[in-house]
């Protein structure tokens, strides 16, 4: 292991019925709330009005920022800062998935600062104040309830970069797996592959003696992979999304990676491609991360051999160490085909026309990849494998 601090200030508020806190947790913060939330499926499923009667409990003056979208834009979060300083907000509420807490989190921190909120997301200007922030998730997916990241697009350069900063992390979080209850089939599949994606981040590093966070990310994919066939033949059932939203949440507040430093290079080339395709984040990841896996394999064999046999029960007898890493790939493959996730970039009708702009917006700021460093040439040969 190397040495490590953590810190993870977020209260997590975890169960049924636990909406009912929403007014207590609020009111240490003020009285004057911007919610923020998406396109609409919080008015659909009920969720809005139950957040507004909440808010009303505290008399509570509400301003409201919708529509944030899926891959959430800088133009959205600016309106939400403006909000902010036109109504003296005291507090930010996100109600919805990732990308509506990726939004806010930017808003909170641009609200205290007088620059460009760009500077922000493009580490010109570090965020040492924000407003407090409070959220009530609606996905299971992306982690961004309990950790301090955001993930922001800017359309017009069409330039996608995740940032964050101490103050980022939500006040509290509040998590009822009822509230996942109306998630679709396809984005129920897009937050397990998110999830099991952060989850490989983290196991693929050059760190010695982690016996114990191994374990700890194979049991997580394990859990999500028995639960997630379940789940799609069962969108309502309370245990499974439960277990669902649990494992998310698990999979990237930063318990995963302590000792060590995670890869994160699948997620930056899945930003550039959705930064010009505005494809689903988990389904760019669907199709990648297995050609990413191949193409780095030879950097430690014995540890995707390990993942082979410990979370997709390859026989290894009679095989090599690279037989035996390939076959756990595929079956990996396999798996998310099997829940419905794509495979090549062409289901999204991506050809190889942008491969160049993709790989030279991935490579923004130099070679990356903490297991094995990546250049343009190889992100180059993933997108191109992916195709
Ligand atoms: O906008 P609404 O109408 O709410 O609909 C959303 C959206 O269309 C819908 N949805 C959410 N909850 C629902 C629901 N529909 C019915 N019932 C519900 N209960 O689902 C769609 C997708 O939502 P979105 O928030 O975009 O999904 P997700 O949570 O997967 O977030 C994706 C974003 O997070 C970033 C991604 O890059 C992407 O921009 N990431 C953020 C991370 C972080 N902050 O730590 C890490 C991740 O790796 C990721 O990069
Ligand atoms: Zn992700």
């Amino acid at each position: 292991m190397n040495s490590f601090a953590f810190f993870n200030p977020t209260k997590l508020i975890f169960g049924k019925g636990e909406l009912a806190k929403l007014s207590e947790e609020v009111a240490v913060y003020g009285k004057n709330v911007l919610l923020v939330y998406g396109g609409g499926s919080i008015k659909r499923n009920g969720l809005y009005d139950k957040v507004l009667s909440e808010l009303a409990k505290i008399d509570a003056n509400v301003v409201e920022l919708s529509g944030v979208e899926p891959n959430p834009r800088l133009t959205t979060a600016e309106k939400g800062i403006a909000l902010c300083k036109e109504n003296n907000v005291d507090f930010v509420l996100a109600v919805g998935g990732g990308s509506v807490i990726d939004c806010a989190k930017l808003i909170i921190a641009g609200a205290k600062y007088e620059g460009d909120a760009w500077d922000l997301v493009t580490k010109k200007a570090f965020a040492s104040e924000a407003l407090p922030l409070g959220t009530v998730l609606t996905l299971a997916a992306t982690g961004s309830e309990m950790n301090a990241g955001s993930v922001i697009t800017n359309w017009e350069t069409q330039e996608k970069y995740g940032w964050g900063s101490p103050v980022t992390f939500p006040k509290f979080s509040i998590l009822d797996p009822e509230h996942t209850y109306s998630v679709p089939k396809d984005h129920t599949t897009y937050g397990i592959v998110d999830m099991m994606s952060h989850v490989f981040e983290q196991y693929f590093h050059n760190a010695t003696n982690t016996p114990l966070q191994d374990r700890m990310c194979e049991s997580l994919l394990v859990t999500v992979m028995e639960a997630a066939p379940k789940l799609q033949e069962d969108l309502t059932n309370y245990e499974l999304r439960e277990t669902i939203l649990f494992s998310g949440t698990i999979a990237l507040n930063g318990m995963l990676q302590m000792g060590y430093r995670g890869d994160w290079a699948s997620h930056n080339i899945e930003h550039a491609v959705s930064a010009v395709y505005d494809i689903p984040h988990a389904g760019g990841l669907a199709i990648l991360f297995p050609n990413w896996m191949k193409h780095t394999l030879k950097t430690n064999p014995a540890r995707f051999a390990q993942l082979a046999e410990r979370v997709f029960n390859v026989d290894p007898v009679g095989k090599t160490t690279e037989e035996i890493a390939l076959e756990g790939i595929e079956q990996l493959r396999m798996f998310w085909t099997s829940i419905g996730a794509p495979s090549r970039l062409a289901d999204y009708d991506i050809t190889d026309e942008k491969i160049k702009l993709m790989a030279d917006k991935a490579m923004a700021n130099g070679p990356f990849g903490n297991f094995q460093s990546l250049h343009k040439e190889d992100v180059e040969a993933i997108l191109r494998a992916s195709l």
